[in-house]
């Protein structure tokens, strides 16, 4: 008589055994540590509606300046019945882009959903959906916050070229330098993001007789390879650039100028 097979049957992933001994939660805690603060800190900096502002320098969180209310109004859209922070009216548009970034889902599923907490670490959850249903299917707009952040991004360019203005002359301080190395970095943050790179090119057959675009998605091949890199240095600095600036406004702070 032939012997019956018997196959196991599948073990639900929750259940499995956990079979790392390496410190795989130790990139996990950090990144929940560093997203809790950094959301901690701006929350109370975007409702503190004071000491944004220190002539020259505008901080990032509140720009644009788009409600009468503001210390330094760039486009003031919003008339005098708005009287909240004028940052609440535009912080949705960088956030929604974090928030939806690739690799930020990436983060902090695993650090704050442990979904799953890591690389051949069970995940906590018994099911899984995808990011198929409300909210996580908001996720799919990635592509049309980066034009939101697009915008907001050119705003800061602008700020950033004002930083070197001191009463209409030329100069340099180490404010000026602060909000230039921010910019640079959301700049190369928005230039890395996944979505830029098929908007180059992601989309098409061949690039035989499109040598522009060619050019352009390389560089954001180029730039996308190190785009873990951007998103923690321009969100480390997008928070460093507000507290310089509010520490100047308060006074605590004397800004050094070495032209002005
Ligand atoms: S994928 Fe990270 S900003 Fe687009």
């Amino acid at each position: 008589m032939a012997a019956q097979v018997q196959t196991a049957a599948p073990v639900p992933a929750r259940t499995r055994p956990q079979e790392r001994h390496d410190l795989w939660w130790l990139e996990p805690a950090v990144i929940f540590v560093v997203l809790t603060l950094f959301v901690v800190y701006s929350f109370l900096a975007g409702i503190a509606n004071a000491n944004y502002f220190s002539e020259p320098y505008l901080s990032p969180l509140y720009s644009p300046c788009i409600a009468a209310n503001c210390v330094h109004p760039v486009l003031p859209i919003v008339g005098p019945w708005w009287n909240l922070s004028p940052a609440i009216l535009i912080v949705a548009f960088p956030i929604a882009f974090r928030v939806t970034c690739y690799y930020y889902r990436r983060s902090y599923y695993r650090a704050f959903f442990w979904s799953p907490p890591a690389c051949a670490v069970p995940d906590v959850r018994g099911r899984y959906a995808g990011e198929t249903r409300f909210p996580f299917v908001i996720q799919n707009f990635h592509r049309y916050f980066l034009y939101l952040a697009t915008v907001i991004l050119a705003f800061l360019w602008w700020d950033t070229i004002l930083a070197f203005d001191f009463g209409g002359r030329f100069g340099i301080g180490l404010g000026s330098l602060i909000m230039l190395a921010n910019v640079l970095l959301l700049t190369g943050y928005t230039l890395s993001c996944h979505s830029v790179r098929y908007l180059f090119g992601g989309y098409l057959d061949s690039f035989h007789g499109k040598s522009l675009r060619f050019r352009l998605w390389s560089l954001a091949n180029r730039l996308n390879a190190r785009h873990a890199r951007w998103a923690w240095a321009s969100l480390i600095v997008v928070a460093f650039t507000d507290l310089y600036i509010r520490l100047l406004a308060m006074g605590v702070l004397n800004d050094p100028r070495w032209i002005s």
